[in-house]
């Protein structure tokens, strides 16, 4: 019932998501996962319907899981790099909305800046993926939700740490989607590097509807200790890489090594939404234990984007 109200809307932020439409999302990615492993591959819910892909970065997981899941939908999805759209030649954007809106069903778009997604939005009249910005990487969040379900059960009983850049955009999305669950998050980061003001203010707000917390410490050992889950991310987000070497120096107490992991619970979780850089916010050994999840996590996002797609081009 909630997954009508989301037909032919956009997919901006999470906060453009009710605990209800949120949870029915998740609820769909399962019944697509399980379909998927008793041979469905095919379900032709969006036959004849085609998304177009813009990505002003590059991409591995979000651009094949799209595309993949719209082909296993039946429709089809066509990628475009922004730079070889008129668009990388100054072209506005709020033309290009209007014209690939009189071609497509839906657009999905990863960019720099979020501005650009809300221009995009706007104008744009058929539904608008953030496919990643600069504030919130919502697609991630939702496979992050689903792995940590499928992993370990009801969030609102769960720690979960995030320990890193607090202002990453895969932590904004993350916390705005435990904050409308319930569950606890820790955020260990290093002063400056604090979660957008806007995105706490939404997520407090939720959490107090939901009785989630979150946390933020300067405390990686007060992060961890006793977590069900610990996540991290890149310390250098595409687009800041003139601030790479500020950013290992600073965020470098963060890291998830053997020996931070130690703190938490023996059957602990360990989650990166990937590309991960190795040495840098994660060793080796951690990514390669057998508490990672990070390769189910990755296969998450085909289910989870199977079911977003679904719902608002359907
Ligand atoms: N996690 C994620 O969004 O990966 P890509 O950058 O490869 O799409
Ligand atoms: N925070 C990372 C996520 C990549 C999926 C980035 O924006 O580069």
């Amino acid at each position: 019932m909630h997954l009508k109200t989301l037909r032919g809307r956009d997919l901006i932020s999470i906060a453009d998501l009710s605990p209800e439409e949120l949870r029915a999302l998740i609820d769909l990615s399962f019944d697509f996962k399980r379909r998927y492993y008793l041979g469905e591959r095919s379900i032709p819910l969006l036959s004849g319907k085609i998304l177009g892909m813009i990505f002003e970065k590059h991409s591995t997981r979000t651009r094949v899981s799209l595309q993949v899941a719209m082909l296993q939908l039946g429709g089809v999805a066509l990628y475009f790099s922004a730079q070889e759209l008129q668009l990388g030649r100054g072209e506005p954007i709020k033309d290009t909305a209007r014209v690939l809106d009189r071609y497509l069903d839906g657009i999905a778009a990863r960019v720099y800046s979020h501005k650009s997604l809300i221009e995009l939005a706007e104008y744009a009249k058929v539904p608008v993926i953030n496919a990643l910005s600069d504030l919130e990487h919502p697609l991630q969040a939702l496979a992050d939700v689903m792995t940590i379900i499928e992993k370990k059960g009801d969030i609102s009983k769960l720690k979960i740490a995030f320990l890193g850049d607090g202002a990453d955009n895969v932590l904004h999305s993350l916390m705005l989607a435990i904050a409308k669950l319930g569950g606890k998050l820790y955020i260990a980061t290093a002063p400056g590097y604090d979660p957008r003001p806007e995105i706490l203010r939404l997520a407090e707000e939720d959490a107090r509807k939901s009785n989630a917390q979150i946390i933020i410490t300067r405390d990686p050992i007060e992060a961890v200790r006793d977590a069900d889950v610990i996540y991290t991310d890149v310390w250098v987000s595409m687009g800041q890489e003139a601030e790479r070497e500020r950013r290992l120096r600073d965020l470098s107490p963060y890291q998830v090594n053997a020996e931070l992991v130690k703190y938490a619970k023996k059957d602990y979780i360990f989650m990166h939404c990937l590309p991960a850089r190795r040495g840098e916010e994660v060793t080796e050994d951690v990514i390669e234990s057998a508490n990672s999840v990070v390769w189910d996590q990755a296969e998450n996002r085909l289910h989870t984007a199977k079911a977003v797609l679904a719902v608002l081009l359907g």
